[in-house]
């Protein structure tokens, strides 16, 4: 439990955010079908990311944690079955994209995870593998954890895909790696590409045209490379900043994938001032943002824009509550099937905290401005609702406590330490 209160003061900070976690997952995983090391500098080190270290550790995949933020993965000559059942604890990334992985290795895995994991779905990746090219995988019968892969025997095909989730479009594609023939994925929304710059810049064939991806299968060499900062992270600092006049928050080295920066576009819509300046390009576009004035207008969010603000769209209620109007997001019905039922879970804290928010099937809607209040929340084991209440505390009449702030190491450990740092600013 972690109680806070509101905060006067004005701010014009400039921070860093961890490495990217979508990215780390995919190096670390993706080193278990590479020739030669995989490096990778700035690395997220966090929960969900150890997930995938002890995943590719079970298979035989040498780790190397060097200082300076440097992580070097060797999977030698061959990776090899896992003596034991791998726990991919609260890491659905982990578990999904290893399920594709895994269909290309020696011999029986068998993974499981946490009571949150246990209880996300898994058929969604289980099917397509299984139906689309041949993949001996196993779920239990409620098409949930644990889920079992046994590797080889799978061949290509092409696979419509019924869900917009980048971690099942990935599956399909590390499949595609060490398939026979081609593996071609087509996805009902454009959801980030990482897997598929990833695997090009390690040397694969991969063809996209449209939301058709092709993936030839091919060998994979090593790749050197620097994460940059997490815009899913880098969120949370940019709503703090957009709750209340007068302060101001630039995050340095940030991942600029453009399948990413839908929260930075509805901050834009709504008429916050946002500042880019791209610094680089490789291995993805990445540079500096700068936030800051409170939302002037309410926002419209629908089905095709919610991949590249996923795990943001909680935020952007938290902003709806201070925008003048009627905001209405849609389309979001993924948000239920994440860590925890993330429709529900914003809607009880906002609705707490004094917002007017009406909890939709696939969304909310709004009314705003509207102050907020302290209260008790509980963060449902969800890292990202309690980064979440935690922003709103700031602009919260009275205290705020929150239970299962802890939850926060799964994917941002200095969360707090950056939020006590930000509070303590005096002009
Ligand atoms: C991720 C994809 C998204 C996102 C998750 C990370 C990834 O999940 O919510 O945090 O790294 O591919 P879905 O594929 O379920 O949308």
């Amino acid at each position: 439990m972690i109680e806070l209160s509101r905060w006067e003061h004005a701010f014009n900070i400039e921070l860093e955010v961890p490495g990217d976690k979508s990215l780390t997952h995919r190096g670390i995983l993706m080193s278990a079908l590479a020739m030669g090391d995989m490096e990778l500098t700035g690395w997220l080190d966090a929960g969900d990311t150890r997930s995938s270290l002890r995943l590719v550790q079970a298979l035989g995949v040498e780790i190397r944690e060097e200082t300076a933020g440097r992580l070097v993965l060797r999977r030698g000559p061959a990776v090899h079955e896992p003596e034991d059942v791998i726990d991919c604890g609260n890491s659905g990334t982990t578990m999904r994209l290893a399920a594709g992985l895994l269909a290309g290795l020696p011999g029986l895995s068998v993974l499981t995870g946490d009571a949150s994991l246990r209880r996300r779905p898994m058929a969604r990746v289980a099917e397509p593998l299984r139906e689309g090219l041949g993949v001996r995988i196993w779920t239990k019968s409620d098409g949930r954890a644990p889920i079992a892969v046994l590797g080889g025997g799978h061949h290509g095909g092409r696979v419509a895909l019924q869900v917009a989730s980048a971690q099942v479009k990935s599956a399909l594609l590390l499949a595609g790696v060490t398939a026979e023939e081609a593996v071609s994925v087509v996805e009902p929304q454009a959801t980030r590409d990482h897997t598929e710059r990833l695997i090009a810049a390690m040397g694969g064939s991969v063809a996209v045209q449209g939301r058709t991806i092709t993936v030839m299968p091919s060998d994979l060499r090593g790749l050197s490379f620097q994460v940059p900062g997490d815009p899913s992270s880098a969120a949370f600092w940019f709503a703090l900043a957009a709750l209340q006049t007068g302060r101001r928050v630039a995050v340095r080295s940030l991942l600029f994938n453009p399948t990413r920066v839908g929260f930075l576009r509805v901050l834009e819509a709504m008429e916050c001032r946002v500042e880019w300046s791209e610094t680089g390009r490789v291995p993805e576009p990445y540079g500096a943002v700068a936030v800051s004035g409170l939302p002037r207008r309410p926002v419209a969010v629908s089905a095709e824009e919610v991949p590249s603000m996923v795990d943001e769209v909680p935020l952007v209620a938290l902003l709806a509550t201070q925008a003048p109007g009627r905001s209405v997001i849609s389309g979001a019905e993924e948000l239920r099937v994440k860590e925890s039922d993330r429709i529900h879970v914003t809607a009880t804290i906002l609705e707490a905290m004094g917002a007017q928010i009406e909890e939709r099937s696939d969304g909310w809607v709004i009314e705003g401005p509207t102050p907020l209040k302290g209260a008790d929340v509980d963060a449902a084991g969800d890292h990202r609702m309690a980064m979440l209440t935690a922003i709103a505390a700031t602009i919260a009449e009275g205290p705020t406590r929150i239970r299962g702030e802890e939850s926060v190491a799964i994917s941002y450990p200095a969360f707090f330490e950056g939020y006590q740092r930000i509070a303590r600013i005096r002009p």
